[in-house]
């Protein structure tokens, strides 16, 4: 990042005073920030305290004469290599959809030739409504690139998806970004060696009902798989995204079929085929409640009740040996020790042709990070800690390389 400009905008959110943080790193990779505050979030973190990291001026109010004959707000968009917007409130990606510029950040978003990167931080019911998503997707047609918050405990007390992801992350996707930009790695959408190839990946947990208001599901968050069929996707393939139930929205471009069960997931990627690539990374549920009462069950007052069983298909392996099976079909193996050995067992017992293999004995689910071993009949790849996107960028590239 040595030498990379950073034009850093800081809205308001609890969240601001980890841009602080993000600075510190930035400029220990050689990067150099220029920062810009909305006045609410100056209610969070002091320019002064921005302005001792970035070791320039913090710039906030557009009609200062001074700042606009030094530097015209125009001149502020374009100096950059990258704009980032960290952390990017509900109201801050509102304006910056519509073409809002009211004050001095929104009219940069406006006036910028750059890539925009947006790190959302929000509360979770804020997230969700269709309104910020709506403008997400907005975003992300424009060409600004958005990360996914994180998920967990909320500065508001509420639990969900909306925190801002940790600042080695952010960190890690900006190096991803401006390697892209600097014509390292194909931007999204930007060749396309996927092109004509259909893709299905499964993603996220399923959830097996026991009765009218019980089932049993796991901790999967659907993150890695929503970020593989978006990779697919900007490589040129025809996705289908068969997606247990998750709080993510789907990629752009991508075909998503909602499932709640194993046996609804099975029939879904069933009715998805013919594909070329098969990439399964749900967490499928192993069994099921061997009958799905129809009344509530009760508590007889006596011994806890036993909740007899019934397996589950296994989509991999019957994917793996369908008579329409995909060129390629890759799984997953989410273990918590001996991970590679397992793997292989895996490889074999399913008949698939990669397993892509994660250690989830920490906070993986559900986080943004993972670390994985790609494993295949030639042997073990070994990939550094990494967003998941990155993972799934990567594999993306590594699928297209393996069919054409
Ligand atoms: O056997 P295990 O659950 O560890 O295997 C994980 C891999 O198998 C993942 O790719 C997962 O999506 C897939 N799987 C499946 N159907 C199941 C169980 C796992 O497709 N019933």
């Amino acid at each position: 990042m040595n030498g990379k400009r950073i034009l850093l905008i800081v809205s308001g959110g609890i969240a601001a005073y980890k841009a602080l943080e993000l600075v510190r790193l930035l400029n220990r990779e050689g990067a150099s920030v220029r920062a810009v505050m909305t006045d609410s979030a100056k209610s969070f973190v002091t320019p002064l305290s921005l302005g001792v990291l970035t070791g320039d001026r913090v710039f906030g109010d557009m009609l200062d004469a001074t700042e606009e004959q030094e530097i015209g707000h125009i001149q502020l968009s374009r100096d950059a290599d990258l704009v980032l917007v960290c952390p990017a409130t509900a109201n801050i990606m509102a304006k910056a959809a519509n073409g809002i510029a009211d004050d001095l950040a929104t009219t940069l978003l406006l006036a910028t030739d750059k890539r925009v990167l947006f790190v959302p931080a929000m509360n979770v019911r804020m997230w969700h409504h269709s309104a910020t998503q709506r403008n997400l997707a907005t975003l992300r047609a424009d060409g600004a690139l958005v990360m996914e918050p994180d998920e967990g405990a909320m500065a508001c007390g509420e639990w969900g998806a909306g925190r801002l992801p940790e600042p080695p992350e952010i960190l890690a996707r900006v190096r991803q970004v401006l390697a892209q930009e600097a014509g390292a790695l194909p931007l999204p959408g930007e060749g396309r060696p996927l092109a004509g190839r259909r893709a299905i990946v499964t993603a996220g947990p399923t959830h097996e009902p026991i009765d009218p208001v019980r089932y049993i599901a796991n901790r999967s968050s659907g993150r890695q798989g929503f970020a593989i069929a978006g990779a697919l996707a900007a490589a040129g393939a025809d996705v289908t995204l068969v997606a247990g139930p998750v709080s993510l929205s789907a990629p752009p471009g991508v075909r998503r079929v909602d499932v709640q069960t194993a046996r609804e997931m099975q029939a879904a990627v069933e009715a998805a085929l013919p594909a070329d690539i098969a990439v399964m990374v749900a967490a499928v549920a192993d069994w099921r409640a061997a009958s799905d009462a129809k009344q509530k069950i009760k508590k007889d007052g006596t011994a806890p009740a036993s909740l007899p069983l019934a397996e589950n298909p296994d989509i991999l392996a019957h994917i793996s040996t369908h008579d329409r099976r995909p060129a390629l079909v890759i799984g997953f193996a989410a273990e918590t020790e001996n991970v590679v050995e397992h793997a292989a067992a895996k490889l074999a017992r399913k008949g698939c042709d990669w397993i892509v293999a994660n250690d989830v004995s920490g906070d993986v689910m559900g986080g943004s990070v993972n670390r994985v071993h790609i494993v295949t009949s030639d042997g073990v790849e070994e990939w550094p800690d990494l967003p998941k996107e990155e993972v799934a960028r990567r594999l993306a590239a590594r699928i297209s390389e393996t069919l054409t």
